[in-house]
C-alpha cells in the first residue's frame, strides 16, 4: 500500500511528449485500399466478407469508430498521441479472423469483448506503455483516489500486482477506450463491497 512518492521524471517526460504530439488531430481509420473479396452472399442473404486486418473496421463497428474521433475517449487520445489504429490494440489476428468468419454488417455488433482480450501485455508492448513496474507506480504516485473508509491508500498502478485476487483486473477496467472514463475507485466496489480494501476480516 503506497504512501505518496515524489513525482517521477518519466511522468514529466510523458507529459511533455503528450503536449508535443497533441497537435495531431483525430482522424478516422484509413479506409482499406481495396474492397475485401465478397464471399457467398446470395441475393436474399447479408453480404459476408473475408476479414482482414487492413479493412475499414468502422463500417460495421460504427460505435467504436466514432470513439476514434471523440476527444473525450481513450481511443481518440491514442489516435492523437500514437496514431493508433484498431489493430494496434486488437492485435490477435488469428482469433479475430475466427470471430469474423460468419460476420456480416447487418449482425448485432458486440457490446463487449468475448473471444479476445486487450491485456496488459498489449498495452505495455514495445513502443507503447513499456514502462517498468517502478515507472508505472511513479506515474500515479500522487493519485489519492483509492483511499478506503479506514484511510488505507493504494496507488492505482499497484493494484494489478497486489495479490491473486486481482489477477483478472485489466488496464482497461480503469482506462476505457470506447466508453467514458470510469472513476478508478468504482472498479473496487464489485469485490470490496464494504468499502474496505481487505477481505477475511469481517467474515
Ligand atoms: C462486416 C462487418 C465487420 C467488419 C468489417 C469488422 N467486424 Fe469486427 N465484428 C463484427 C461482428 C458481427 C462481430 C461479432 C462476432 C461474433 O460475436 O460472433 C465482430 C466482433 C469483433 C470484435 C470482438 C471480439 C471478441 O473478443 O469478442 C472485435 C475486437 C472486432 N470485431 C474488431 C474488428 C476490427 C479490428 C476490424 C477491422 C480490422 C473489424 N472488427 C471489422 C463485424 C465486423
Ligand atoms: C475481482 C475482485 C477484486 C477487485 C475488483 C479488487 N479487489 Fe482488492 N482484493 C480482492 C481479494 C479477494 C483480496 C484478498 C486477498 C486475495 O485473496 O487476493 C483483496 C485484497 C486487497 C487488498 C489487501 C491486499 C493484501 O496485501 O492483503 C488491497 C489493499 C486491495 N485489495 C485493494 C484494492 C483496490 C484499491 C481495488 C480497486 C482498484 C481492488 N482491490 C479491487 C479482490 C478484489
Ligand atoms: C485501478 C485502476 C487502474 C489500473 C488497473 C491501471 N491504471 Fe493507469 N491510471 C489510473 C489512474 C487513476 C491514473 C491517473 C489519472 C489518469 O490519468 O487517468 C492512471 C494513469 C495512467 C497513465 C498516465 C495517463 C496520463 O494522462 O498521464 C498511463 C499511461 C496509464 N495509466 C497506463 C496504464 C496501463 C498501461 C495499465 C495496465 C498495465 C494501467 N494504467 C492500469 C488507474 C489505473
Ligand atoms: C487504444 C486501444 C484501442 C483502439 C485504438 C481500439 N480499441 Fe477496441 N477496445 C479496446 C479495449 C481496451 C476494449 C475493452 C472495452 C473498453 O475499454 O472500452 C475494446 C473493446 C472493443 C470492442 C468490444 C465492444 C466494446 O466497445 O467494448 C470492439 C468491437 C472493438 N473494441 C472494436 C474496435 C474497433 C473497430 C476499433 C477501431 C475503429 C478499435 N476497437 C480501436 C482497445 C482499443
Ligand atoms: C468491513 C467488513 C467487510 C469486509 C472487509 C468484507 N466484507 Fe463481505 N460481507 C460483509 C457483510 C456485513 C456481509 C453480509 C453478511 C451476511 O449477510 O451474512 C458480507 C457478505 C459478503 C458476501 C456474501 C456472502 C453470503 O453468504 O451471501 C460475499 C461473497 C463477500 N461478503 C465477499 C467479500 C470479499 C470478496 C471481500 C474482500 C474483497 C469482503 N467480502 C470484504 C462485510 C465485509
Amino acid at each position: 500500500m503506497g504512501k505518496a512518492k515524489p513525482i517521477h521524471k518519466a511522468l514529466i517526460a510523458f507529459a511533455a511528449a503528450a503536449i508535443a504530439i497533441a497537435v495531431a488531430g483525430c482522424s478516422p481509420q484509413e479506409p482499406a485500399a481495396e474492397k475485401p473479396a465478397e464471399q457467398g452472399g446470395g441475393s436474399d442473404s447479408a453480404v459476408q466478407v473475408a476479414w482482414s486486418p487492413d479493412m475499414d473496421c468502422a463500417t460495421c463497428h460504427a460505435t467504436e469508430g466514432a470513439t476514434m474521433e471523440d476527444g473525450s475517449m481513450g481511443a481518440c487520445i491514442h489516435v492523437q498521441e500514437a496514431q493508433t489504429t484498431c489493430i494496434s490494440c486488437h492485435a490477435d489476428e488469428a482469433a479475430l479472423a475466427d470471430v469474423h468468419k460468419e460476420a456480416t454488417a447487418t449482425d448485432t455488433m458486440p457490446k463487449k469483448l468475448k473471444a479476445t482480450v486487450v491485456d496488459a501485455a498489449s498495452c505495455q508492448a514495445a513502443g507503447c506503455h513499456d514502462l517498468s513496474a517502478d515507472e508505472m507506480l511513479a506515474c500515479t504516485a500522487t493519485i489519492t483516489d483509492l483511499t478506503d473508509s479506514q484511510g488505507t491508500q493504494v496507488n492505482p498502478h499497484e493494484v494489478m500486482g497486489l495479490t491473486d485476487g486481482h489477477a483478472d483486473i485489466l488496464c482497461s477496467d480503469c482506462h476505457n477506450m470506447h466508453k467514458a472514463e470510469v472513476n478508478a475507485a468504482d472498479t473496487c466496489v464489485s469485490c470490496h463491497h464494504a468499502g474496505v480494501y481487505e477481505c477475511n476480516t469481517c467474515h
